[in-house]
């Protein structure tokens, strides 16, 4: 396995590893490796004759300044983790590397950031465009690996690819979690012992809407029963939970006869910030 900090050198190592029919497969990360980034990797070595992970902390898409200087870097241990799942090359560049040439271009999604993340983290999804579009131009995979439990970023990728036509295959994974449903997060080392235990209040409350609406519960009861869950426990703050067609990420007033659904929640645990979300 390669570590390449600079995009002229990893440039040369795709030109001499990769053959001219081989496909080359990327999965962008921050860092702080769990299993749910594992399987993404995974995913890509056994889909593709080289995969490059890249590990960068992009401050363009941090609206907090703490939480872009808390953000944990484990350089080594991510490295030695990708080596033993068979990644061939991790990009790691500094911000300086990354943005040489700082960029000027705004990308607005739309509709799509409206919603959720995009409104309660404004920017956070121009810089997600901005670095992925780079990373997408430096790599130039055939296939590109995301995470669901990033549900609404999949989406912004999605309209990325199709809007500006990279010629990038989109892999969505499905979210990885711990044995009581919390989701894997890097942020999840950043929870005290009691903030680690009640935090899969968030999985299980998205199970129960689920099934409450499922069973005919009424969007508005659903939502005023998860703000209740949510004020019952003084150390969450629930910053939203949405009811959202899952393609446009738009909120719902009743189940669609058909197309799935997607309930999201972000909710501030302590000093952590954690999202999740349900499809069905
Ligand atoms: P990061 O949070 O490091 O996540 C990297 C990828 O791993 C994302 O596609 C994310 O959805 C996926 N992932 C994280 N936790 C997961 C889990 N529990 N199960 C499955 N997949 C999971 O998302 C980002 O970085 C950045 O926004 C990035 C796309 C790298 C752009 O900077």
């Amino acid at each position: 396995m390669f570590l390449v900090t600079d995009p002229y050198t990893l440039k040369e190592h795709l030109r001499k590893l990769l053959g001219t029919d081989n496909s080359l497969g990327l999965v962008p990360t921050m860092g702080a490796l769990h299993d749910g980034h594992l399987e993404l990797v995974k995913r890509s070595v056994h889909e593709n004759a080289l995969t490059v992970v890249s590990i960068f902390v992009n401050p363009l898409q941090f609206n907090n300044p703490d939480d872009l200087t808390k953000y944990p870097r484990t350089l080594d241990e991510d490295c030695a983790m990708l080596e033993a799942v068979g990644c061939d090359i991790v990009f790691a560049p500094s911000a300086e590397e990354m943005y040489a040439n700082p960029p000027r271009l705004k990308l607005d999604f739309g509709d799509l950031e409206r919603v959720m993340e995009g409104a309660f983290r404004p920017g956070h999804f121009n810089g997600v465009g901005i670095v992925v579009a780079r990373l997408f131009n430096m790599v130039q995979p055939a296939r590109a690996y995301f995470g669901q439990k990033d549900w609404q970023q999949v989406a912004v990728v999605r309209r990325l690819i199709e809007d500006l036509s990279f010629p990038i295959e989109l892999v969505a994974c499905p979210t990885v979690r711990e044995a009581d449903g919390l989701a894997m997060s890097s942020r999840n080392r950043r929870l005290s012992d009691h903030e680690r235990e009640i935090a899969p209040l968030i999985h299980r409350t998205l199970q129960e809407a689920k099934h409450q609406l499922q069973s005919g519960i009424s969007i508005q009861k659903v939502k005023q029963l998860v703000s209740g869950k949510f004020a019952r426990q003084p150390e969450f703050a629930l910053e939203y939970f949405e009811i959202a067609d899952a393609t446009t990420l738009q909120p719902l007033d009743a189940l669609p006869p058909e197309g799935k659904t997607a309930l999201c929640v972000a909710a501030q645990l302590g000093a952590v910030r954690l999202i999740d979300n349900v499809v069905f």
